[in-house]
């Protein structure tokens, strides 16, 4: 995840963070992109979600990456660059490291200074290993580096963070890896599955409240680097399951009528209105499969465990079928 410097005065704000959240505070139903979670206290609630009891993709996703290793090793060969889409988690891209004991190893994230220290951590873990960091936006064409060019690519994108889109935001990301990696390419992904509702609203809705704090903190960061005062008190946390759209919503729910200043500009919300702060989007086998080919991949294997709970797939850039 994004790991950012927090901005103790409002003049260290992200332009774009403040365009955003006034942004999105004026539509009909209030939203805030889920990318601003990510500050440093979001990450670090993050990092405490992903070890919940209810929360279960992190340690499934994990279980599955340990147990699919032989498999993986046989599909994917030797010598490959392992290019994975974000800085890399410190749990899973060691696994998969060790497992592919890939040639090269390139982390692409628009987060310098995360991107960097995480390396720096890897390239340590790995000294054999060349960890070549690539700054840039991966929704946008960048060359690999140079020393990546002749190898066989895998591109890993794990933690089913390919939820937290749109579908038609994922296709576009999807196609854009396809872009980056080229033909013939694998693509190691992570996706979490539809199941019982009440265990999706469990793993967004903790009994310790700590998916709470993490969607909360989402106004604490407004406050302390918008020069805001929302008043925290006034909102709670919500997790919906929506049926039609197949993912779950995180909300800040207002308790009570409330007027607030961000910035030098006057806002208001009325009790029971809400701000809309993330999707997590869930997928049926066939949905899975069906995403990653409009993205312009072919799924070969799949792993999901012993409950299906969440699945890995890898998928292969087929050259683009002509329509019968
Ligand atoms: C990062 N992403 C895949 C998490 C998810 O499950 O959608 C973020 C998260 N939000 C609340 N809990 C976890």
């Amino acid at each position: 995840m994004l790991l950012t410097d927090e901005a103790p005065m409002a003049t260290r704000a992200d332009p774009a963070f403040r365009a955003d959240v006034l942004a999105g505070l004026r539509l009909p139903q209030k939203a805030i992109p889920a990318r601003w979670f990510y500050d440093r206290r979001g990450s670090e609630l993050f990092e405490e979600i992903t070890a919940l009891p209810e929360y279960y993709p992190t340690r499934a996703e994990t279980a599955i990456l340990h147990t699919i290793c032989p498999e993986l090793v046989g599909a994917v060969g030797e010598g490959v660059a392992v290019v994975e889409f974000g800085s890399g988690s410190s749990v899973k891209t060691p696994i998969v490291l060790n497992c592919i004991e890939p040639a090269a190893y390139v982390p692409i994230d628009i987060s310098g200074d995360f991107l960097r220290s995480s390396s720096a951590t890897l390239a340590k873990q790995f000294p054999g290993l060349p960890v070549l960091p690539v700054e840039a936006d991966f929704m946008k064409p960048v060359p690999l580096p140079a020393e990546v060019a002749d190898m066989p690519k895998l591109g890993f994108f794990p933690g089913s963070t390919i939820g937290n889109m749109e579908p038609q935001a994922a296709t576009t990301l999807l196609a854009a890896m396809r872009d980056w990696l080229g033909e013939g390419a694998l693509l190691l992904i992570g996706i979490d599955r539809i199941k019982d509702t009440a265990v999706l609203t469990a793993a967004y809705d903790d009994a310790a409240g700590v998916t709470a704090a993490f969607n909360l903190n989402l106004l604490e960061r407004i406050n302390r680097e918008l020069n805001g005062n929302v008043p925290i008190d006034a909102f709670v946390h919500e997790a919906r399951w929506n049926d039609d759209a197949a993912r779950i919503e995180m909300h800040l729910k207002a308790v009570r009528d409330i007027r607030f200043t961000i910035d030098g500009h006057d806002l208001s919300m009325t009790a029971g209105e809400t701000i809309h702060t993330e999707n997590s989007h869930k997928y049926s086998d066939r949905d899975a499969r069906l995403l990653l080919r409009a993205g312009g991949w072919t799924p070969r294997q799949q792993w999901c465990g012993t409950d299906g709970a969440f699945c890995v797939i890898l998928a292969e850039a087929r050259p683009l079928p002509i329509a019968p």
